[in-house]
């Protein structure tokens, strides 16, 4: 859950709602899997340079950018109704020929928010809800009934947000409450046995384990963990004492270590690795944009980079992004280095270089506009979308993440 979700959503609502309408009519809930197959393609030259005559909102989206030129125009109208908008060749060989998204279901609860966590083993995607009221669930995705599942946990999983998996256990953080420590939960997918993994440093709550990844080193594996407030913004938990931070776990020297501070990164959010684990990214989800006040707000949304050194610290940052509209929330680095994140405007694909090389527009994903994408997950060669009401499948024409790396 990105921090400034709730503040954003609000800018991009009557530009959404209107292409709701035109792409889908009425919001009721499909008979039989809906599919979505339209893709539109804007020459990359005009994300840096228009027709004169243009005016782009920052609180909107890109292809929602008002010109008087009439070609330009029906580009963008053309790919306001598109699902898969791509600016580079590369996207439309990750997409295919003929992508066709399938709504798997459709619920009135925002059920499919977070996480994103593919189970290869089981065939799975675990992913959970908003946080609604203090509480929120985790689902279970079963990829070949198309069945959703709710995993009878030994012990609650309070608020839960993002999550991993990794040599044989699923990773769920939990934002806690104002009687719950926030914390960072391991299940056994098979039995559904549920311990806290850590939930304090030297004894202080953390303020919302946001997201986690794991990396294997030798014979050692590590769990890198992002913190922010999420727990008193979401879940009615307590005031934030600690400064945010990205943590370094460490269960064979039994530490916890933080490894990038607040000053490099103000509010760390998503955080993925690379498929041979040597570096990192963390998404920052300030709401940095000069929406009303002329004074700069301090850090930007951004994903970052890191190089994770031989003693296991974050090094060599390098800002890599920055999101055209709201923030980047979730994020997953496939195996071709491609970074892929949650936006207001979609999924945003970036090639290794930060070239912007497609969107899989939220525009025709979410069913109602309350609450942005902010996650999804890679299963081999299958996109889930967690589109809030909505959860979709498609089929890429490419392998984009292997089940190696989750396992040790
Ligand atoms: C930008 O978009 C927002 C949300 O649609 C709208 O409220 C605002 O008036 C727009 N700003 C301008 C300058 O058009
Ligand atoms: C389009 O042209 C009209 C007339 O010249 C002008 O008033 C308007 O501001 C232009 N629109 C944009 C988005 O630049
Ligand atoms: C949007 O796409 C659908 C499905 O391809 C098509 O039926 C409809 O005419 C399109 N609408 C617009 C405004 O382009
Ligand atoms: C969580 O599950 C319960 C029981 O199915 C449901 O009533 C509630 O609305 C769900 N919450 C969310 C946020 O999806
Ligand atoms: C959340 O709590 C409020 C106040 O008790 C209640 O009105 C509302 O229906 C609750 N929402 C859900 C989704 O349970
Ligand atoms: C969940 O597990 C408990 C024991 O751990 C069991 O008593 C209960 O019946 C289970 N509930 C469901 C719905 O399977
Ligand atoms: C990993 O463990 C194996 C078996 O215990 C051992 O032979 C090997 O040297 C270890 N590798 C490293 C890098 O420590
Ligand atoms: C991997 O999982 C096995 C089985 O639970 C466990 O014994 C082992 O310690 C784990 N290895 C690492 C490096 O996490």
């Amino acid at each position: 859950m990105g921090f400034s979700t709730r503040q954003l959503w609000k800018f991009t609502a009557l530009a959404i709602f209107i292409s709701l309408r035109v792409t889908f009519g009425t919001d009721t809930a499909p008979t039989a899997a809906q599919t979505t197959s339209v893709i539109v393609s804007i020459p990359s030259t005009l994300t840096y340079s228009f027709p004169a005559g243009f005016f782009g909102n920052v609180s909107e989206n890109f292809i929602d950018t008002v010109t008087n030129d009439s070609t330009t125009a029906g580009l963008l109208s053309a790919a306001k109704n598109a699902s898969f908008v791509s600016y580079d060749q590369e996207f439309l060989q990750i997409i295919g020929k003929s992508p066709s998204l399938k709504l798997i279901a459709q619920r009135t609860d925002p059920f499919a928010v977070e996480a994103g966590i593919w189970v290869p083993e089981k065939n799975q995607v675990w992913f959970s809800s908003s946080t609604v009221n203090n509480s929120g669930n985790v689902s279970i995705l079963d990829l070949g009934t198309s069945e959703i599942l709710t995993p009878n946990t030994s012990i609650p999983i309070v608020t839960p947000n993002g999550g991993y998996y990794f040599n044989g256990t699923v990773y769920i953080t939990g934002q806690g409450t104002a009687t719950v420590a926030p914390c960072i939960y391991a299940i056994d997918p098979n039995t559904y046995e549920t311990t806290v993994v850590v939930n304090s440093y030297f004894g202080i709550r953390f303020n919302g384990p946001n997201d986690v990844s794991w990396i294997k080193r030798g014979n050692n594996s590590y769990m890198f963990f992002t913190d922010d407030p999420l727990s008193y913004e979401y879940s009615g938990g307590e005031l934030p004492v600690l400064p945010n931070a990205v943590w370094r776990y460490d269960p064979q020297e039994q530490s916890i270590v933080p490894i990038v501070s607040r000053a490099d990164i103000i509010i760390p959010n998503g955080i993925a690795v690379n498929a041979d684990m040597t570096k990192l990214y963390v998404t920052d989800t300030p709401p940095a944009y000069y929406t009303g006040s002329p004074i700069p707000a301090t850090g930007s949304p951004a994903i970052y980079s890191f190089d994770i050194d031989e003693d296991l610290f974050a090094v060599k940052k390098r800002i890599l992004g920055i999101a055209r509209s709201g923030i980047p929330d979730g994020i997953k680095v496939d195996d071709a280095g491609r970074i892929w994140t949650g936006e207001s405007e979609g999924i945003v694909v970036r090639s290794p270089s930060g070239k912007v090389i497609g969107v899989f527009n939220a525009e025709t994903l979410l069913a109602s506009p309350d609450v942005p994408i902010a996650n999804f997950a890679l299963a081999g060669d299958t996109l889930v979308v967690l589109a809030v009401q909505r959860l979709w499948t498609l089929k890429l024409a490419q392998m984009v993440v292997s089940r190696e790396r989750y396992q040790f």
